[in-house]
C-alpha cells in the first residue's frame, strides 16, 4: 500500500510560514499583503474556491478583498477594475477566477494583469519567465508550484535520473508543471488525447502527474510499481451510496487501484486542492516583499 501524501498537512505548514513572513513584513515595513480575488458569475465550484482563498488569505494577516461581479458583466467594466487593482498600492496579488464567462476574452484579461500582481503566474511575462529558467522573478502557477512541493516531500529536490510522465497539456497546469520538473532535473513527457498507447507511457513514470480532467481515468495498472503519483483532478460524480443526488470528488487517478502499486499518492480531496490554495498565499507574500523592496523568504 501507498504512502497517501498528506496535501493538507503540507499546506498547513505553508500557510503558518507565510503567516509568520506577513507578521515580519508587518512589523518591519508597515506592509500588510493584499489579495484581491474577483468572480465573474455564478459558477459553484468557482464560488466554493473563492471563498476559500479569501479565508485562507485572511488566517494569514492578509487584507483580503473579493469582487464578485455579475455573470453578464462586460469586459470593458473587468478591464476598469483590473487597471484600479493594478494600481492600487493595498493590493500585491490579483486573482481573476477562470473560467470566465464566454463572453470574455480571457487571454486579454489575464494581459491585463500586471506581472509583477499576477500571483497567478499566467501573463506572458512569467510564462516566459518560468520557461527560460528565471525562477527568482517569476511568479509561478499555484497548483504545479504546489505539486512539486509535494514531490520534494516524496524525492527531495534533485529529480535527476527520474522519469516524468504529466497526463494534459494545459496552460494551467501541464505546461508550467512540464517546465518546472524539467528544472528539477527530471526527464519529462508531456502525455495528452492524442498520445499513442498511454497506459504503456504511464509505466514508464516515475514522477506521474495527472492533469486532464476525467474521473478515475488512470487505473492501478498504469501504475510503475513504487512510482509517485500526483493526482491534479478535482471531479465531481454521482454517489448513489450516499443517498439519492449526492455526488463525491474524486481525482483523475483511480486511488484503490493505483494506491496499491504506486509508493506514494495524493488523496482527492486533500491532496493537491489544498496546496494550491497555499502556494497563491506564498505568491501574495512574495509579491509583497518585493513592492517593499525587501528580498522575500524561501518557502
Ligand atoms: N480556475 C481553476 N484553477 C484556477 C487557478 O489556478 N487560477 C484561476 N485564476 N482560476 C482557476
Amino acid at each position: 500500500m501507498a504512502q497517501i501524501i498528506d496535501g493538507r498537512a503540507v499546506a498547513a505548514e505553508v500557510t503558518d510560514r507565510v503567516g509568520a513572513a506577513a507578521d515580519t513584513l508587518k512589523t518591519e515595513a508597515g506592509t500588510q499583503p493584499g489579495l484581491a480575488v474577483v468572480i465573474v458569475g455564478d459558477d459553484p465550484a468557482s464560488k466554493v474556491y473563492v471563498a476559500s482563498k479569501g479565508r485562507t488569505a485572511r488566517a494569514c494577516g492578509f487584507l483580503s478583498v473579493e469582487h464578485t461581479l455579475p455573470e453578464e458583466t462586460g469586459q470593458a467594466a473587468l478591464l476598469g477594475l483590473i487597471d484600479d487593482l493594478n494600481s492600487d498600492p493595498a493590493i500585491h496579488g490579483i486573482l481573476v477566477q477562470l473560467p470566465l464567462p464566454d463572453h470574455i476574452d480571457e487571454g486579454a484579461v489575464i494581459q491585463a494583469i500586471a506581472p509583477d500582481k499576477d500571483v497567478d503566474g499566467f501573463h506572458f511575462i512569467n510564462v516566459g519567465k518560468l520557461g527560460t529558467g528565471v525562477t527568482d522573478s517569476a511568479f509561478v502557477p499555484c497548483t504545479p508550484a504546489g505539486s512539486m512541493l509535494l514531490i520534494d516531500t516524496v524525492l527531495g529536490k534533485d529529480l535527476s535520473g527520474k522519469n516524468a510522465v504529466i497526463v494534459g497539456r494545459s496552460n494551467i497546469v501541464g505546461k508550467p508543471m512540464f517546465n518546472l520538473l524539467l528544472s528539477a532535473n527530471a526527464t519529462v513527457t508531456v502525455a495528452h488525447s492524442r498520445t499513442a498507447d498511454l497506459p504503456a507511457l504511464c509505466r514508464t513514470a516515475d514522477i506521474l502527474v495527472a492533469a486532464v480532467g476525467r474521473p478515475q481515468m488512470i487505473k492501478g495498472d498504469w501504475i510503475k510499481p513504487g512510482a509517485t503519483v500526483i493526482d491534479v483532478g478535482i471531479n465531481r460524480i454521482p454517489a448513489p451510496e450516499k443517498g439519492e443526488g449526492k455526488t463525491r470528488l474524486v481525482g483523475d487517478v483511480d486511488f484503490e487501484s493505483a494506491a496499491e502499486t504506486a509508493g506514494a499518492i495524493t488523496p482527492v480531496p486533500r491532496g493537491v486542492g489544498p496546496m494550491t490554495i497555499a502556494m497563491l498565499m506564498v505568491n501574495t507574500i512574495v509579491a509583497a516583499y518585493r513592492a517593499a523592496g525587501r528580498v522575500p523568504p524561501d518557502f
